[in-house]
Parts: C-alpha cells; sequence; structure tokens
C-alpha cells in the first residue's frame, strides 16, 4: 500500500505530524492498540517498523504486510493490556501511538519504554455520548506527562455535559 492509499483511514491529526515523526526517529513504533491498522499503515508506507498491539484477535489476524520494497514492517502482537505484563524494554521504542483507547495508567509505561527523543502521539476518544466519562480531566495528561516530555502540540477540549470534568486531548510530545 503506498501512502496516498494508507493515509485514506488515519487520523488527520497523525497524517500532520506523521511524516516528521517517520524521518526523525531511531526504534520501531508501537501503535496501541492498534485496532484494524489504519495509522500502523500510515506509519509502515513512510518507512517506519510498526509494532501493532491489540487485544482482539480478528484484527490482529488483519495486520498484513504490504509488498511495497519501501514500507516498514507490520510486527502483530496479541496482547491485553489489562492483563498481559507490559513487555517493553525500557528506552527501546522510537514512538508511541495511542489513538481512541484512554488508559491514563499507560502513560508512565510509555514514559519509561520511550528512548529519549521519542515521539508519543496521544489522540482520545472524540466528544460522543457517553465518551466523556473515560475521558481525562482537564490538565490530567499535561500534568502527568510534563515532567518528561516537551510537548510539540497539545490540544484540549471540553467534553460531555457542561458540569462534567472531562475533555478530549490531542497530543505530540518528545521525550526529554
Ligand atoms: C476504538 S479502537 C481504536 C483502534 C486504533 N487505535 C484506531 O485508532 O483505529 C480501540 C481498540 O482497543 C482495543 N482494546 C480494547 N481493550 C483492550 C485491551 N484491554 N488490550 C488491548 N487492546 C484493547 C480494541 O480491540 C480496539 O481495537
Amino acid at each position: 500500500m503506498n501512502m496516498a492509499a494508507a493515509l485514506f483511514n488515519s487520523s488527520p491529526t497523525l497524517l500532520r505530524f506523521a511524516r516528521q515523526i517517520a524521518n526523525e526517529i531511531q526504534g520501531a513504533v508501537l501503535d496501541v492498540p492498534c485496532g484494524y491498522g489504519r495509522n500502523a499503515r500510515l506509519m509502515s508506507s513512510l518507512g517506519c517498523r510498526v509494532i501493532c498491539l491489540d487485544n482482539n484477535t480478528q484484527a490482529i489476524a488483519a495486520i498484513k504486510n504490504n509488498a511495497s520494497p519501501n514500507a516498514g514492517e507490520l510486527v502483530p502482537m496479541l496482547c491485553d493490556l489489562k492483563k498481559d505484563p507490559w513487555t517493553f524494554p525500557n528506552n527501546s521504542l522510537g514512538a508511541i501511538l495511542n489513538i481512541h483507547f484512554v488508559m491514563p495508567e499507560l502513560l508512565a509505561r510509555f514514559e519509561q519504554s520511550l528512548m529519549p527523543g521519542g515521539f508519543l502521539f496521544i489522540e482520545t476518544y472524540d466528544n460522543r455520548g457517553g465518551n466523556y466519562l473515560a475521558l481525562p480531566k482537564p490538565g490530567e495528561f499535561e500534568n502527568l506527562l510534563s515532567p518528561a516530555f516537551d510537548f510539540l502540540y497539545y490540544i484540549e477540549r471540553r467534553a460531555g455535559p457542561p458540569k462534567s470534568n472531562a475533555c478530549t486531548v490531542r497530543l505530540l510530545a518528545k521525550k526529554l
């Protein structure tokens, strides 16, 4: 698959930063969770090796490498983030994508496993239906990440009913 095909379905916000990430990273990208790989395919089309982690066996079975000689390898990994151990060594990954899956406990893992200079891209769920119940509080992600990261992009938007203390977040950060 070429980049034009890969970007069809990928996150528009990731698309803005994908080339910068691909050009600057040293190690593999972890897409966690990857779903059916719409964002992993974008990064692969830019030459990145992408570890595609999800607990859905069908989604993982659908992760297929494309034949283009310039595409980076897609490495499927079946893993339950709530039950299985986190196996990525410290300072080992070039970038982590965490899109449409909110689990704040993972942020410390992300920090440990990224290399210095590695990129963290997060896009929470959209503000739709009951999503606000699982979304972070305003400032929560910034507070958790700021000691170890420089923010290159950070957008929060209030989510849910007026009295809910929740927001959507889109961010790109670089580990110090
Ligand atoms: C809304 S999808 C987003 C997938 C992908 N990031 C994307 O943007 O297309 C959420 C994904 O989280 C996965 N998931 C849910 N719970 C999980 C868990 N405990 N461990 C690993 N993956 C999980 C689901 O299988 C699903 O593929």
